[in-house]
């Protein structure tokens, strides 16, 4: 019977009678035929949706208690022009964290002023560029970059719009967050304070505030990522608020803009509940309120950046099967391991983070008895795995098309050239239409890059 799919897959994933399944009215045969297997299928609608769903919900959240919100789109979980356009099309800022994520929302033709550029170790080349594009905020991560900004800024005869990056100590991130500091890591200025001196994350603000080749537009704080847990991020709104109040008590000035950062985790499995945004919004902005009241002064303006909710759900990999090969387990059961043509170049979250994904077969029905699978890939190494554990019919034969879903974010962006497969392509779905956003890298492209 044909019907959608559903969660984990991207809104628009249909299985029709015949078992094959179409993407926004694409069939998957239809798509490997024309772009090829490894794929990455990105539903549009579904991200232009999710965008839009996640400025509307806080707009209204925030709307609602008199405060302005900002949504900046993560462009790390996956960016490419078509991308950004839609984001900015959406209503949605760009926040990018490097050279080559600005470059392609510059090309995507981004306003300046819509972007901020993050990064812990930003080098010289990036921030000039930053500058002499006028990006709305710099997100500074360390007192060293302050100064490296700063000195930059004058000689492009700029001011330099920052935000100063700190660490709240709520860590976040998979299924729990952990509410006690969390220092042990690259990013931010702590705010915590080694007895009777200032915290780093004030003596940022002092610095960014004092240099005049700086203006200090905003506080920023990002949790984790991957978090099902609505409950972290008022914590870490109150703990920035309360440093934006300190800061205010000693120089005056009420630093007009607080950044929340991004992390709402998504479902991966078919039954996982994602966290909802509007759910976030909602938390948020009551947490903001209770804390202004308590704190007084005027709300600042807001923003988040999420990348995974926004890009995550939409986009599923398409592979083709190749050899399959059961395998007796030493507690009797048998697992049948399923190659596909690509593996952890084209998704490394299952080998780096033992991230769950879910597979199907979508390119035909069969009424075959279910059997546990593990999805792998065609690299020389035996933590080469796509998906770790997942029932398949126990005819899953070579040839067969295997989706995995809900690759968009974090899948093509933390692609590489292991064993020199070239990267796949990301494909565009819409009514009915396909399009290439990024195309198949080659071997020719790969051979270009080596000079002998
Ligand atoms: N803002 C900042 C400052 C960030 O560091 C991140 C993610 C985001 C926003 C977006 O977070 P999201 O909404 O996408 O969770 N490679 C890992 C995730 C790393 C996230 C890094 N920062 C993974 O595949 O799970």
């Amino acid at each position: 019977m044909t019907g959608p799919l559903g969660s984990p897959w991207p809104a628009g994933a249909v299985r029709h009678d015949d078992g094959v399944v179409s993407f926004a009215g694409v069939r998957v045969t239809d798509l490997a035929l024309e772009h090829g297997t490894p794929t990455f299928v990105l539903d549009e609608r579904d991200f232009r949706d999710r965008a839009r769903g996640v400025r509307e919900a806080f707009e209204a959240a925030f709307g609602e208690i008199g405060a302005d919100v900002d949504v900046y789109y993560a462009g790390k979980a996956f960016l490419s022009v078509a991308v950004a356009r839609w984001a900015r099309a959406e209503g949605l800022r760009v926040d990018v964290s490097t050279a080559g994520e600005l470059a392609v929302a510059l090309r995507a033709e981004v306003p300046g002023p819509q972007i901020g550029l993050h990064g812990n170790n930003k080098s010289d080349a990036e921030v000039r560029t930053a500058l002499e594009h006028g990006v709305g905020r710099i997100v500074v991560d360390s007192l060293v970059e302050i100064d490296q900004v700063a000195a930059l800024a004058e000689q492009a005869g700029v001011r330099a719009p920052v935000m100063v990056r700190v660490t709240t100590g709520v860590h976040a991130g998979g299924h729990e967050f952990i509410a006690t500091a969390h220092e042990d890591q690259k990013f931010g200025l702590s705010l915590a304070a080694p007895a009777g001196e200032p915290s780093p994350a004030l003596l940022a603000l002092r610095a960014a505030h004092a240099h005049p080749a700086l203006e200090l537009v905003g506080i920023h704080s990002h949790i984790g990522s991957q978090i099902l847990d609505p409950a972290a991020f008022p914590v870490a709104a109150r703990r920035v608020l309360e440093l934006r109040a300190a800061f205010a008590a000693e120089s005056g000035l009420l630093v007009p803009e607080v950044d929340l950062g991004g992390g709402f985790g998504i479902a991966y499995l078919p039954g996982e509940v994602a966290l909802d945004p509007a759910r976030v919004a909602t938390d948020l902005a009551a947490a903001v309120v209770a804390v202004a009241r308590e704190l007084g002064g005027e709300l600042p303006r807001f923003s988040v950046e999420p990348g995974r909710a926004v890009v995550g759900p939409t986009t599923a990999t398409v592979y083709t099967v190749g050899t399959v090969k059961p395998v007796r387990l030493e507690d009797g059961r048998v697992r049948t391991y399923v190659s596909v043509d690509g593996g952890m170049s084209d998704n490394l979250r299952t080998a780096l983070y033992g991230a769950a994904y879910h597979a199907e077969i979508v390119s035909r029905r069969s009424d075959a008895e279910p059997v546990l699978a593990r999805v792998v890939g065609k690299h020389c190494e035996s933590g080469d795995v796509v998906v770790d554990e997942v029932m398949l019919p126990g005819d899953v034969r070579a040839g067969d098309l295997l989706a995995v879903a809900a690759t968009g974010a974090y899948g093509r962006s933390m692609a590489s050239n292991y064993n020199l497969v070239p990267r796949p392509p990301v494909v565009a779905v819409r009514d009915g239409a396909s399009r290439v956003l990024v195309r198949r890298e080659t071997i020719a492209d790969l051979l270009d890059l080596d000079l002998g």
